[in-house]
């Protein structure tokens, strides 16, 4: 029976089917971020009360931590449909003026990376979130003329891992700004043991708490990592995660006890042995470890920054104290 069902859970686990299995689609299911989510929660229900579509909603804060599943989970809250888009994808006026005239009144249109449309694209946008209109040229050069077309009222949630990013009078059009925050030891347990529930695959507590801990804050990590334990407990041990099985298993992904990967690791210690510490730029940095600039300001640094492994100053980065000490290297003293 054990083996039967074993089978049957690994057959399931494509990690596509699992992404959208594990997704939470309520606002109770939503783990942590208790300020935004309870601030949401009143808003929607006043936007119910009024009969109106939601106020336009802004979300912000480093890859992983649950932009687009609180978008869904809005449009969910809200009883309305979602409309989704990315800013790089929304290419000609045409396209977005497309999207916004499929609305249904009270819907949601979804903007992920929003930082990175295009700014003529977003000068179309000012109107349509302000007043619910569309002001479009048509015809060709020569004979082209204004038309303005009325959209139904609609809820704008744009998602953003970089704020500073974005023009003001973007930003200035957003009734509801929220910034998600790295979750803690605790919620990211709860949020394991939510996934190992939900994929039906036993985990002991200690074993869930040692995943949440190397986790980085992030739900997205500790949903990575499960599925790489998972897949540990089951080849090497009976199905169930143990806490040796988690140990043994992070280790060989080269995940340590703080959760920091190689990359982490790598760009501590660059700082630290080629440029004495810091400070150092980013872009002497991003060359030295071979990392996007935004791919270090975007995904790594938020969590060291964090960590209190690494301080930004106005000349540059600067490690810790506390980096020096995490990863075993005396201080030079000279
Ligand atoms: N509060 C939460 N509770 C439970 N699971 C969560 C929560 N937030 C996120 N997750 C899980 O983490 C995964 C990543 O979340 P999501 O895709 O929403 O992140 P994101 O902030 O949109 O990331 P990106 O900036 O890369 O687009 C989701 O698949 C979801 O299962
Ligand atoms: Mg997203």
């Amino acid at each position: 029976m054990k083996e039967e069902s074993i089978v049957k859970n690994y057959e399931l686990l494509d990690d596509n089917i699992i992404d959208n299995t594990i997704r939470p689609e309520t606002i109770d299911e939503y783990i942590g971020q208790s300020d935004v989510k309870e601030n949401i929660r009143v808003f929607v229900k006043a936007a119910k009360m009024r009969n109106e579509a939601l106020d336009h909603v802004l979300l912000y804060g480093p890859p992983g931590l649950g932009k687009t599943t609180l978008a869904f989970i809005i449009a969910h809250e809200l009883g309305t449909n979602i409309k989704t888009a990315s800013g790089p994808s929304i290419e000609k006026s045409g396209d977005l003026a497309a999207i916004l005239s499929s609305l249904e009144p009270g819907d949601v249109l979804f903007i992920d990376e929003i930082h990175r449309m295009p700014r003529y694209i977003e000068e179309i946008l000012y109107p349509a979130m302000e007043d619910f209109s569309l002001d479009i040229i048509v015809g060709s050069e020569g004979n082209s003329r204004n038309i303005k077309i009325d959209l139904p009222p609609f809820t704008l949630v744009g998602a953003t891992t970089r704020a500073g990013d974005l023009s003001s009078p973007l930003r200035d059009r957003f009734g509801i700004i929220n910034k998600l925050q790295f979750y803690s030891v605790e919620e990211l347990t709860d949020i394991v043991k939510r996934t190992a529930r939900v994929l039906d695959i036993p985990i002991e507590d200690d074993a869930a708490f040692e995943l949440a801990k190397r986790s980085r804050g992030t739900p997205r990590i500790a949903n990575r990592l499960f599925k790489r334990v998972r897949d540990f407990a089951m080849v090497e041990g009976n199905g169930t995660i143990t806490l040796d099985i988690t140990n043994e298993a992070l280790e060989r992904l080269k995940v340590d006890k703080m959760g920091l990967d190689n990359t982490d690791r790598d760009l501590l210690l660059a700082i630290i042995n080629r440029f004495n510490g810091g400070p150092v730029g980013v872009e002497a940095l991003s060359s030295s470890i071979g990392e996007e600039v935004t791919t270090i300001e975007d995904v790594y640094e938020p969590f060291l920054l964090q960590m209190g492994l690494l301080k930004r100053t106005a000349r540059g980065r600067v490690v810790t104290e506390k980096a020096y000490e995490v990863l075993g290297i005396p201080r030079k003293t000279d």
